[in-house]
């Protein structure tokens, strides 16, 4: 199985990317900089792209049966909450298709918390429900 992962350098990803690997899978990891891909295991496929541009997302979906979302917006607020956290997974399920895949995707403690100060001022739980 082909299994992508997105947000791949990240302190979740890098954890996904080097368990799928002791499960066997054969990894790709949507990678924004080439300089950041030196820390990923040299197993694991490095495509470049970035899930705010859908125009860089082809390569990455080619041939994947699973995708595991564990990107996030860095405290950019409302903006980074919808464009990213949200925006991310609606790009790259676009660019996936009519093809099928497996998706996991990490969201939040606390992400049906509506009411909260935090999810008031941020609308993070709100864009994490709706990816
Ligand atoms: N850490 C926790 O304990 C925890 C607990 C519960 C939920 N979560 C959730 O899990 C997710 C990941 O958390 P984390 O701690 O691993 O975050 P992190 O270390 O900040 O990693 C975020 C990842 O998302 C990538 N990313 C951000 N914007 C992107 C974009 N436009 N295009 C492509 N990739 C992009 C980052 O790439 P770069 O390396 O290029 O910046 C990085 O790989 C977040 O949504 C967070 O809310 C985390």
């Amino acid at each position: 199985m082909n299994v992508l992962v997105i947000g791949a350098t990240g302190s979740i990803g890098l954890l996904v990317v080097k368990e799928a690997l002791a499960q066997r899978y054969a990894v790709r990891a949507l990678v924004r900089r080439q300089a950041k891909a030196r820390q990923l295991p040299p197993e694991a496929q490095v495509v470049i792209g970035e899930i705010t541009r859908p125009e860089t997302l082809a390569a990455a979906v080619e041939g994947i049966d699973a995708i595991v979302f564990t990107h996030g917006s860095d405290g950019s607020g409302k903006v980074g909450a919808e464009n990213v956290d949200y925006g991310g997974v609606r790009n790259v399920l676009n660019a996936l298709g009519s093809r099928t895949a497996r998706i996991a995707l990490m969201t939040a403690i606390g992400v049906t918390n509506r009411t909260g100060h935090y999810n008031q001022t941020t609308e993070a739980h709100d864009w994490k429900r709706r990816s």
